[in-house]
């Protein structure tokens, strides 16, 4: 790390702002492993620094942790393409929350844009360092005004890990719209979780054995909501990624197997890329 996060006493986040601290914690408990399948030293870091009973909140979850550093480093393999291709375009990490990607998949070029809401960007200011091209935005991504700002140049790419599934579906769809109406070059890359999942959530709330029940999720995809979304005007394409091989039997073997069997994809939990832009003629 670039130099040490002061340590910062009474952590006060609440409802979807906490669940920054959730997947900060299952990114680090995986990073801190012999055999991880993420190299995060500053998520190690960051959970150290902070005064906040992770273990006695969130309990500790292997596979949730191994799930959270194969999200990440499939985020940071599309990512660092997208800066092969545009090594001066600019990143847009939507509800960035405590992600360290900027640190993993910095090329010295790079503009980086975090948007997430106020409690936790200010958490984000006290506890790492600022570069000069990095900027902060303190809203709600359903504002737009880090959309309104934007320098598309040099090309744009927008992330959103962990986060749609709290929006309103509505909310995604004019997300999903307005990046596509306004990046003429560019990507959106996000995860999402099914829709069967979410609207069980809505009914009775995923809770850890500790007690922490995490907010439900309010929108999930189907295969009707792929079409909805590879629909959307200049979405040239759509697709879904494969996550790097991982640990153990469940991720070593039946991930990689469940991913190539027709139709089954939508069942479970997605990472997605949109490409934005024209279409390719046909
Ligand atoms: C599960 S955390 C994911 C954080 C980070 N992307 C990661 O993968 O570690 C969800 C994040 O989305 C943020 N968030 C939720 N709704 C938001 C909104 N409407 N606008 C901006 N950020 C939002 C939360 O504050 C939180 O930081």
């Amino acid at each position: 790390m670039t130099s040490q996060p002061p340590h910062v006493v009474g952590v006060e986040l609440e409802g979807v702002s906490e669940t920054t601290l959730w997947t900060l914690y299952q990114r680090a408990s995986e990073a801190a492993r012999r055999d991880r399948v993420l190299h995060d030293p500053m998520a190690v870091d960051l959970v150290a620094a902070l005064d906040f009973p992770f273990e006695e909140r969130f309990g500790a979850s292997p596979g949730w942790a191994q799930w959270q550093g194969l999200r990440a480093r499939t985020f940071d393999r599309e990512v660092r393409r997208f800066l092969h291709d545009h090594p001066d375009g600019t990143v847009v990490a939507l509800g960035e929350g405590l992600e360290t990607q900027f640190w993993r998949v910095n090329n010295g070029r790079v503009r980086w844009i975090g948007v997430d809401l106020p409690p936790v960007i200010d958490l984000r200011r006290r506890l790492l360092p600022s570069s000069p091209r990095q900027e902060l935005v303190a809203s709600s991504v359903a504002d737009g005004i880090w959309l309104d700002e934007l320098d598309r140049k040099a090309g744009v790419m927008v992330t959103a890990q962990g986060l749609l599934m709290y929006l309103e579906p509505g909310q995604v769809h004019d997300l999903i719209a307005a990046c596509a109406a306004r990046i003429a070059d560019g990507a959106l890359l996000f995860d999402a979780v099914p829709r069967w999942l979410s609207e069980r959530t809505q009914r009775e709330p995923l809770g850890e054995p500790t007690g922490y029940r995490p907010p439900p999720w309010r929108w999930g995809i189907d295969a009707e909501e792929i079409r909805r979304i590879g629909a959307t005007p200049n979405v040239a394409e759509l697709r879904r990624l494969r996550l790097p091989r991982g640990r153990g039997a469940f991720f070593g073997y039946a991930v990689p197997l469940l991913a190539r069997v027709p139709g089954l994809g939508d069942r479970f939990f997605s990472i997605m890329l949109a490409r934005l832009g024209r279409r390719a003629a046909t």
